[in-house]
């Protein structure tokens, strides 16, 4: 044991194929053993520390799941040792994750597959639209509708488990490859993203998998290093550790996953990186502690394809399944063996793990699944998906799967009809100088840009390629098209009504360096479109926030001799935008990744059809050089823990960060412009829960999303507001709060705590409502281990985006000492 020990600190306990003695510490002092830190610890400074949370809870069904958690101990109860192995370990099989049939017991096996956007590993499935445009249209039913049509999609596939929505990354750093995969970088709108999405999901029947738990915020190094040593791996250096304090975790990143266990999330997939030194899938504070105990979560976590990095340290840190089942890192190899599978039944027969943890495991991944009557008429999985299935292709297959779904059933339905209206809601017009949009029947239109027209090199995962409009961006989180209708088509197919003349460009080396006045000889167009895009992908982050392709050039080269130049930017997530107030440039329009109807959503916008409602997730600054929280990106030392990012800015990431600083920017969180314009009335705030508000919550029996106390609504505050233009029109009313300064330092200015979107007719008022619950008042107190209400009077502040806020009260839910504590 002492030897394993010695092993596990020199950081060797963690290798594939050179590393037996991952289980040979079963009575090892966890507190040691579960912080595998560099000798040097002045490397992870004041972080570094993982508090042990041991032993992994077991699930209750607590919260509703009671029945199928009795259901879910019944089938185990009928489970060999060599069954049960099975069921916690991924094999190679049709859909991107398997779990084999038990046909003995009428089991059929469960299907897992990607993504956050479409179900990627199929034919005759929809596109749509990515999380950061879903996150853009701050429309509840629009984000719950999306989810559920996804769903709909995955469960007609034979897919039991989506792997979606994506939290993780939140998006601290503007460079992360992944962050249009996830939301926002602020966690209340992405919690109600997360929140409406699981509910959609499931409520199609499928299992929902909020993912990345937790840290993931960049790609570069998110896996060791190995270099190949005659057959064997022998790694080289662990991946990056994102440090991160509890305070940070509990009110930024943890925060969306709070709602996604509330909302009965079914499982939850660890992430690649280390979390205070220790990998994700093994660190017992985050999924044992803040997940299964304080979040009250009652499903399965399961690994990343390929970051489970142990066995027992594994297991008994709260990892319930591993995917795909093989060793991962050098090669993710399953002919190499698993951490899991038959390492299981060994462990469990010598005594290291005992069986009562295996079965948890398998009652949390069965429990979901009986709870949304997965046991019942499920369909069967499309055998297409087994030949498209390039990760685990057939020859790697060494189980039987039967496949009985419907050879490439066509589960589009009528999204497409839903995906374009989605897109035109995820549209945000950025800036209308003397309203320049809608466009109104203009004779000639010239349309410059590579993403103006249709994709050139395929409809799959479309890389970084210079021609063709870009949809989505790459890995995982793609999907594949069925058709997809560019801007260029849409643009001509709606100009033709018209009659107007469109001429077009779509060469950007050529634009950039061309006088565009012999281009359009001899009369200018009336109003010239610049379409860019801005590729992000899996496993590798953005090395620069300009638009690609030299853009900004072909913008200047444009804007140069067309006084009407509209830029559209479909990008993975934040550009800057150097032309913004170049006078020629009279409207901006980002309308990130829309999905398969593309064109269509943004032809309704440019015309007027849709009111532009979408508002931006993040904040554009001046210039890159504006943004805090760089991602790590180069570590100059080969030392084996030497990738190590410190989560230093603390709460300050994105608007919360510019304010603090007070920092001017381009375009702020939360803006966007409609057609019309809206006016606000007087706030009218309710207090529901009685004079006495406590500042510590009550404690009351965790459910999922941790103590109920929190999801309690304070207040209901509500707010008129009217349409005074003389469109019709669409807008979000937003509520920001700033805690009173007994909250401690670090505290951000302002936070959005509410956001209500509301169409509206030419003059007419509606009300906007926000339910401030507890949760939403709290600050997570590190010595009490809570979440507090600060004593003191709080600011409301309610308006259309993070800096345009006229309207302002004040509330005290607890009377005291206003003054910041020495
Ligand atoms: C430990 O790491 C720090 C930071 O990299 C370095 O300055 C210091 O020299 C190292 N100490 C030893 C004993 O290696
Ligand atoms: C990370 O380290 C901080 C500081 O030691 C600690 O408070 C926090 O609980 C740790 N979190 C995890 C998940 O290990
Ligand atoms: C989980 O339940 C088993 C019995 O099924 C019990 O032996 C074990 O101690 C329980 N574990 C925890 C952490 O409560
Ligand atoms: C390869 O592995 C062997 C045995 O573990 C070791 O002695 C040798 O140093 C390694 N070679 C390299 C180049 O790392
Ligand atoms: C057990 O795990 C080790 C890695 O620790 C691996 O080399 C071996 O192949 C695994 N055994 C099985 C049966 O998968
Ligand atoms: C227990 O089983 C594990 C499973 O692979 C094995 O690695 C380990 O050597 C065994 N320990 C003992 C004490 O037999
Ligand atoms: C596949 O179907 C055959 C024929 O119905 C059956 O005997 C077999 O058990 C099934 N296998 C699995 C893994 O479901
Ligand atoms: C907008 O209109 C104003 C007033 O008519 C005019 O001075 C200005 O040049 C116009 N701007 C653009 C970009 O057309
Ligand atoms: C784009 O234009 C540049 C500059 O004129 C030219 O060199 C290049 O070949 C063109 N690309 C294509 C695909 O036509
Ligand atoms: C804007 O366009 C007009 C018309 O072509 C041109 O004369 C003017 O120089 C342009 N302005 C700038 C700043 O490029
Ligand atoms: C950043 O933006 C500001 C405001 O537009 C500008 O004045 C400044 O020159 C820019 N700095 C850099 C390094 O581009
Ligand atoms: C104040 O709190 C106490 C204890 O929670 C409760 O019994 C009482 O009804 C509350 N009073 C009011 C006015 O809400």
């Amino acid at each position: 044991m002492r030897n394993s020990l010695v092993l596990a600190l020199s950081g060797l306990v963690l290798a594939p194929a050179v590393s037996a003695q991952a289980y040979d510490s079963g009575d090892r002092d966890r507190e040691d053993f579960s912080w595998v830190q560099p000798k040097n610890t002045t490397i992870l400074g004041p972080y570094g520390h993982v508090p042990p949370v041991y032993p992994s809870p077991n699930a209750t069904g607590v919260g509703g799941w009671e029945d199928a958690l009795q259901k879910a101990r019944d089938f185990v109860a009928q489970l060999t040792l060599e069954e049960k192995a099975d069921m916690v370990t991924g094999q190679p099989g049709p859909c991107v994750g398997n779990i084999v049939a038990i046909p003995r017991l009428g089991f059929n096996g469960i299907c897992l597959h990607d993504g956050p956007l479409a179900i990627r590993v199929a034919d005759y499935a929809s596109v749509f639209m990515a999380g950061v445009s879903a996150a853009s249209t701050w429309d509840r039913e629009i984000l719950y509708q999306r989810g559920l049509a996804m769903g709909r999609e995955f469960k007609a596939k034979g897919a039991h488990v989506a792997l979606s929505p994506v939290c993780g990354p939140l998006g601290r750093s503007a460079y992360s490859g992944r962050n249009w995969e996830g939301f926002s970088p602020d966690p209340y709108l992405t919690g109600v993203a997360m929140e409406e999405t699981i509910l959609g999901h499931q409520d199609a029947g499928v299992q929902a998998t909020p993912k990345h738990f937790i840290g993931n915020e960049q790609e570069i190094m998110r896996n060791p290093t190995w270099k190949t040593n005659g057959t064997v791996g022998e790694k080289v250096q662990e991946a990056i550790s994102s440090n991160i304090d509890d305070r940070t975790m509990h009110e930024l990143y943890l925060w969306p996953f709070a709602n996604a266990i509330h909302a009965r999330a079914a499982s939850v997939m660890c992430s690649y990186q280390r979390l205070n030194g220790t990998y994700a899938c093994e660190n017992s504070k985050a999924v044992n502690g803040l997940l299964k105990e304080e979040l009250g979560f009652q499903g399965y976590v399961m690994s990343d394809w390929g970051s489970t990095h142990s066995g027992v340290s594994s297991i008994e840190g709260g990892l319930d399944m591993n995917m795909p089942g093989g060793l991962g890192g050098y090669g993710m190899n399953w002919k190499a063996g698993s951490f899991f599978g038959g390492n299981i039944t060994r462990a469990v027969n010598n005594g290291t793990v005992p069986v009562e943890r295996v079965d948890d495991m398998i009652i949390r991944i069965m429990t979901p699944y009986y709870w949304l009557g997965q046991d019942k008429d499920f369909p069967g999985i499309d055998p297409s998906t087994g030949d498209l299935n390039t990760f685990s292709p057939r020859s790697t297959w060494v189980r039987e799967f039967n496949m009985t779904g419907e050879r490439s059933v066509d589960v589009r339905g009528d999204h497409g009809a839903l995906i374009r209206k989605h897109g035109a809601a995820a549209t945000i017009l950025l800036k209308n100088e003397n309203k320049t949009l809608p466009l109104k029947a203009p004779k000639s239109i010239a349309v410059f840009g590579n993403d103006a027209g249709q994709i050139t090199e395929g409809f799959y995962n479309q890389d970084e390629y210079e021609f063709g409009t870009l949809v989505a961006g790459g890995g995982s989180g793609t999907g594949r098209l069925t058709y997809l209708v560019d801007p260029l088509t849409a643009i001509n197919a709606r100009a033709a009504q018209d009659g107007s003349l469109v001429q077009q460009w779509l060469n950007n080396t050529l634009i950039a360096k061309t006088d565009v006045r012999t281009l359009w000889l001899p009369t200018p167009p009336d109003v010239c479109l610049v379409f860019l895009k801005t590729w992000a992908e899996e496993a590798a982050d953005r090395a620069s926030l300009h638009v690609d392709y030299d853009g900004d050039d072909v913008v200047d080269s444009v804007a140069r001799y067309c006084s009407n130049t509209v830029v559209v930017t479909h990008s993975s997530g934040i550009n800057v935008m150097p032309w913004a107030n170049h006078p020629n440039v009279t409207a901006i329009i980002a309308a990130h990744f829309p999905g398969q109807e593309s064109g269509n959503s943004l032809v309704d916008v440019l015309y007027g059809d849709v009111d532009p409602s979408g508002r931006l997730p993040y904040t554009i600054a001046h210039n890159a050089s504006d943004y805090n929280a760089p991602i790590v990106t180069d570590i100059q030392t080969d030392g084996f823990y030497d990738w190590q990012s410190w989560f230093d800015e603390k709460l300050e990431i994105d608007y919360r960060y510019f304010d603090a600083n007070n920092i001017s920017v381009l375009y702020e969180f939360g803006f966007g412009l409609s057609y019309s314009t809206f006016e606000l009335g007087e706030i009218n705030v309710e207090n529901v829960a009685g004079s006495n508000i406590t500042s510590r919550p009550e404690h009351l029996p965790v459910q999922p999303g941790g103590n109920p106390a929190l999801w309690e609504t304070l207040y209901n505050v509500s707010i008129p507001v009217t349409n005074t233009g003389d469109v019709d029109g669409t807008t979000v009313a937003q509520l920001y709060i700033t805690l009173p300064d007994s909250a401690p330092e670090g505290t951000p200015v302002r936070q959005l705590r509410g956001f209500d979107k509301l169409s509206l007719a030419a003059g007419q008022t509606g009300v906007a409502n926000f339910e401030l619950m507890r949760r939403d008042l709290s600050y997570w107190d590190v010595n009490a281990q809570d979440w507090v209400i600060p004593k003191g009077e709080f600011v409301l502040s309610v308006g259309f985006s993070s800096r345009d806020l006229p309207v302002t009260t004040t509330l005290t839910p607890v009377k005291g000492c206003t003054k910041r504590k020495l």
